[in-house]
């Protein structure tokens, strides 16, 4: 087998988001323009000779080429062990636990998340740490300079390496070990729950239907729940991951997963609902009547994780992103622990548990964690929440009345305006960061603007800054509104638009969202003319 030398050029707009780098699957297929990025993660880390890298992705259509293609970049590179997902299938946190339980040097993750997939959708890949976790600011921009140096990758001319079966072979000098996807991640699984007195509900009747939105978590969610637990044959729905995923947006949240929200609305629904995204780190909880925000479940469970067995010894902190509801921050109070509050993105969670300051983590994107990997885990947060509701025989609904009861309500609601043309979406946040200092004191509606900045992050661990990290405005009595530009689209500008009001009064528990929401919307579009600048009457998607 020969390595191959291949003279090519910078590339354009190689840029890492939020979260790896993402574009149109066209585009990630276009000459050198995989290869190139996969050397300039090589490079960026320093290279990859005598070291060990987990490989896997969410099976979205490209997936199963661009992985052979990294194992012969890998091997060409003088890497020593590749680990791959059999099928090249990996969720995000089963990626970030083999990374992390094989001591490897980190790993590879080929997804767009919950962005559709398809020749004509979107694709991304994106370098994670030994850690487990994404690729920290430090690490991406070392590969983003990479990309605009590089002037030749190194790729091995082979065969296909077969994954379709797990056992190991050999790409040169490289060992290539293909192993299950599923069966380490569901061992972690049984050390942090009590996977009998789950399975004991199930055998009294529990009912269940998981939302596998034809991607990732299908296998998984088939094997715990329904094998392992013995959630009833055929509780896990659209559990085989296909590459179009389809042809749906693998998003849970109620547009997206929307039969599975008016399930469990309805008449005939079963005790719990949920439904993961496309690499199967995102979640959605519904119980019978109710779909909890992923604010709220992040409260609920930072309150109730005692009860599962791996979270016995309490919590050490907890972390939110800046968007997501202040909900968890009370539930940190009367706990007596610490709640960070981090820019958007899960790489901003990493030091925080790697330092063991914060247990549990989650954002308002439907992203909800802990410690036991550095990804958010959809399957994860299902998995507490059974422990939960079997520890305390509660409905989720009750469960819920009684933690508002108890602590109060966050009324939350985020509004995407997508595909906006990328200099308007500019123009209203610029226009919106140059008038925040002249907005405390002013009215809108029944509201009174107390504080208005732009959010920066200082990590307390490792003292980085980030700048620019969403413009936030806070009004008295505590209700807020946030303003964010996507870092995950691939065409156009997103603008997200995140609406929050706390109520303590028992008698207005139990609003409409939109009702406790209207006068949050209404200053919002006074202060940032969202309608003027974007040219729509209404938000695109309403999670
Ligand atoms: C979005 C979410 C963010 C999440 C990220 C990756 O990023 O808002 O919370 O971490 O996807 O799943 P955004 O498009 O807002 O930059
Ligand atoms: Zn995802």
């Amino acid at each position: 087998m020969q390595t191959q030398t291949i003279a090519t050029q910078p590339i354009e707009g190689q840029k890492p988001g939020t979260s790896g780098l993402r574009k149109k699957t066209r585009v990630f297929m276009g000459p050198h323009y995989l290869e190139n990025y996969v050397q300039a993660i090589f490079d960026g880390i320093g290279g990859v000779a005598g070291k060990s890298l987990v490989l896997g992705g969410d099976g979205r259509y490209f997936n199963d080429r661009a992985a052979q293609v990294i194992l012969r970049m890998a091997a060409a590179s003088g890497a020593a062990r590749l680990i791959v997902g059999q099928g090249a299938l990996l969720s995000t946190p089963a990626a970030s636990h083999l990374i992390r339980s094989r001591g490897t040097d980190g790993g590879l993750i080929l997804s767009a998340s919950h962005n559709p997939g398809g020749p004509e959708a979107d694709f991304g890949l994106k370098y994670n740490t030994p850690n487990g976790g994404p690729a920290p600011e430090g690490v991406t921009d070392r590969i983003f300079a990479a990309t605009r140096t590089i002037t030749e990758y190194r790729i091995l001319e082979a065969q296909d390496v077969d994954l379709s079966t797990p056992g190991e072979a050999r790409l040169g000098e490289m060992v290539v070990e293909v192993v299950d996807p599923v069966a380490d991640y569901a061992a972690l699984m049984e050390t942090l729950f009590d996977f009998d007195a789950i399975a004991a509900m199930f055998a009294r009747g529990f009912t269940l239907r998981f939302d596998a939105m034809h991607a990732v978590t299908g296998p998984y969610a088939k094997a715990i729940l329904e094998t392992r637990l013995g959630a009833a044959p055929g509780s896990v729905i659209n559990a085989v991951p296909l590459p179009d995923f389809g042809q749906g947006h693998p998003d849970p949240n109620p547009i997206w997963a929307k039969p599975l929200v008016d399930l469990m609305l309805g008449e005939s629904a079963p005790d719990f609902g949920a439904a993961s995204d496309g690499d199967g780190d995102r979640n959605m909880i519904l119980g019978r009547g109710i779909y909890v925000t992923p604010s709220d479940s992040l409260a609920l469970l930072a309150a109730q994780a005692h009860l599962a067995p791996g979270y016995a010894g309490g919590l050490k902190g907890v972390a939110r992103s800046m968007p997501t509801s202040g909900a968890v921050d009370r539930v940190a109070a009367a706990l007596g622990i610490d709640c960070y509050e981090t820019p958007t993105g899960w790489k901003f969670f990493g030091n925080l548990l790697d330092a063991g300051r914060a247990t549990l983590c989650g954002e308002e994107s439907a992203g909800t964690g802990s410690d036991h990997v550095r990804e958010k885990d959809g399957l994860w947060a299902v998995l507490l929440w059974l422990n939960i509701l079997a520890a305390t025989g509660k409905p989720v609904k009750a469960l819920m009345e009684d933690h508002c009861a108890q602590y109060g309500r966050n009324y939350y609601r985020r509004h995407d305006y997508e595909d906006v043309e990328a200099d308007r979406a500019n123009a209203l946040y610029d226009a919106l960061r140059a008038k925040l200092s002249a907005l405390p004191g002013q009215s809108f509606g029944p509201l009174m603007v107390k504080t208005a900045d732009e959010f920066s992050y200082d990590d307390p661990v490792d003292g980085s800054h980030s700048a620019a990290q969403g413009l936030r405005i806070g009004f008295a009595g505590g209700s807020r509104v946030v303003f964010r530009l996507s870092g995950t689209g691939t065409v156009g500008a997103t603008i997200r638009v995140y609406l929050e009001r706390v109520e303590t009064d028992p008698a207005r528990l139990t609003l409409d969202p939109a009702t406790a929401l209207a006068d949050v919307a209404a200053a919002a579009e006074a202060i940032a003319g969202i309608k003027a600048h974007t040219g729509r009457e209404a938000p695109d998607v309403i999670t």
